[in-house]
């Protein structure tokens, strides 16, 4: 993969998943700007990728925020090439056990997040007519697990978000994805997530 001074925001960006992708983007030439609730982190994680990265203060369910962050790499890049929308979180009881408040929050961060930072970055993609979306999905986008409502939800409806973005960005040269592994492929039940 090369991506020759792309600019690429990626939520979550300051640990974990997000983390290794901004160092795998950076890595192929990308220039990183990870976008994270921990404003510290984010800058400590995009210090830690080299010269020209920014970490960038943003709660991806606040929309005056995700506004803020988005438009600050456009206003200091120029441009902006790539999205990863990964910033996400997880609670783990039955149905009848979430409060209102704790799936709220679950959904909010996993599929507002994705609307917001995608709402926002569209139209500078439109305008360079071209761009590219990746939604960080789960296994929990095409599959269920008990305990996991509000996430499982969260992340099949990034499927209808991506297909819909492909619909209408298509001809404006923006392509969307979710990352998933298939179900078939992804039994392993030894193996424990924060979020997966
Ligand atoms: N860990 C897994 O096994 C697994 C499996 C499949 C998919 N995923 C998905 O990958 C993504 C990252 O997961 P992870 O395990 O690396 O998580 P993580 O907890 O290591 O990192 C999540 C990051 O998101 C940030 N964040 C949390 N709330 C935020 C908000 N409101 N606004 C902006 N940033 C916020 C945190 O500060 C943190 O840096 C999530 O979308 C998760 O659902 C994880």
């Amino acid at each position: 993969m090369k991506l020759d001074g792309r600019i690429c925001v990626i939520t979550g960006g300051a640990s974990g998943i997000g983390l290794e992708i901004a160092k795998t983007f950076a890595a192929a030439g990308g220039r990183v700007a990870i976008a994270d609730i921990d404003l510290d982190a984010a800058k400590k994680a995009a210090n830690s990728l080299g010269d020209g990265h920014m970490g960038v203060d943003m709660d991806v369910t606040d929309p005056d925020a995700v506004q803020r962050g988005i438009d600050k790499v456009i206003k200091d890049c120029g441009r902006l090439d790539v999205l990863v929308s990964n910033a996400g979180i997880q609670i783990v009881k039955r149905v009848e056990e979430f409060s209102y408040q704790e799936w709220r929050k679950v959904v909010s961060i996993h599929l507002d997040g994705a609307f917001l930072t995608s709402k926002a970055v569209l139209p500078q993609m439109y305008k360079q007519r071209s761009g590219t979306i990746l939604y960080m999905g789960s296994v929990h986008s095409q599959e269920a697990s008990a305990l996991k409502a509000p996430y499982v939800s969260a992340k099949h409806a990034l499927m209808g978000l991506a297909r819909t973005i492909a619909k209408e960005g298509g001809e404006k040269g923006v392509r969307t994805n979710v990352i998933s592994n298939r179900p078939e492929t992804s039994a392993s039940p030894k193996r424990r997530s924060s979020t997966g």
